[in-house]
């Protein structure tokens, strides 16, 4: 009997977040432009957002582009705008078919009007009260611009007085940051370096963590689901003495 794809693991309730590395040297060890290895980098955005459905997940944060990102060649990133625009066209169908809430976050406006109509539209398609997983995009997002951003909106409220000082507490960081997550149970890096590149900054409090070597356009459904065991393995002990 050939091996089911289904994973029996059930992560109901559970935050994942993955930054996608490896693009670049994907496409570099296969000859190809940097280009074709954000298409392959694409597809397998497919598969483990299906994977992550069937895992009974709460939310899937994607990395897909950072504020330091905008420093890259323009041709690289013209070929990321091209690319979004195709992926949403291409992807929504299949994701309203798994029920499956889109969600954009981060400053993505210097993208232009056609990148931002199609995460609009998008959205609004995929905008389900009850989703089977909610997939967060973060794009021309940065950990510390979303907390500068936060701490500017919570004093400016002081300021207004709809908040006093002594109501700022771990709950209204969270609702005044604009990433769609609070805890965040499981960061997963592909492309074998160790390192957060600003993403959640503030989320990151608690969150397993696990690196993997494998470049992200290479990733699988199979090791994702691994990941997801040895998550699922893990003593989470938040501080407290459990022996
Ligand atoms: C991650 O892949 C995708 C983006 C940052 C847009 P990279 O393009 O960073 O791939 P490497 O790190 O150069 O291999
Ligand atoms: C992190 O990858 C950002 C994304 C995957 C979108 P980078 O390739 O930009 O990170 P650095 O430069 O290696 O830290
Ligand atoms: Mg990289």
């Amino acid at each position: 009997m050939a091996e089911s794809k289904q994973p029996s693991i059930n992560l109901s309730g559970t935050n994942v977040a993955i930054i996608m590395d490896g693009n670049g040297r994907w496409a570099k060890k296969n000859s190809l432009n940097v280009t074709s290895g954000h298409e392959r980098g694409v597809d397998v955005v497919r598969k483990i957002v299906e994977s992550a459905a069937k895992a009974h997940l709460e939310s899937l944060s994607l990395y897909a582009f950072s504020t330091e990102n905008w420093s890259r060649p323009k041709k690289e990133i013209l070929g990321i705008k091209k690319l979004i625009i195709s992926a949403i066209d291409s992807q929504v169908p299949e994701l309203i078919n798994q029920k499956v809430r889109l969600n954009f976050f981060g400053d993505y406006s210097s993208f232009g009007d056609g990148v931002i109509g199609a995460i609009d539209e998008a959205q609004k398609a995929t905008a389900f009260q009850d989703p089977k997983l909610k997939l967060n995009i973060a794009l021309g997002y940065g950990g510390r611009a979303d907390i500068i951003e936060a701490t500017k909106l919570i004093a400016n409220d002081i300021k207004l007085e709809k908040l006093s000082v002594e109501d700022v507490s771990n709950e209204t960081i969270f609702k005044y940051l604009k990433a769609p997550i609070n805890e965040l149970d499981l960061l997963i890096r592909t492309g074998g370096d160790r390192r957060i590149s600003n993403f959640l900054l503030y989320h990151l409090a608690y969150t397993e963590i696990q690196f993997s070597k494998t470049l992200w356009p290479d990733f699988t459904e199979g090791e994702f689901v691994k990941c997801l065991e040895v998550f699922s393995k893990t003593e989470r002990r938040f501080g407290k003495r459990t022996l």
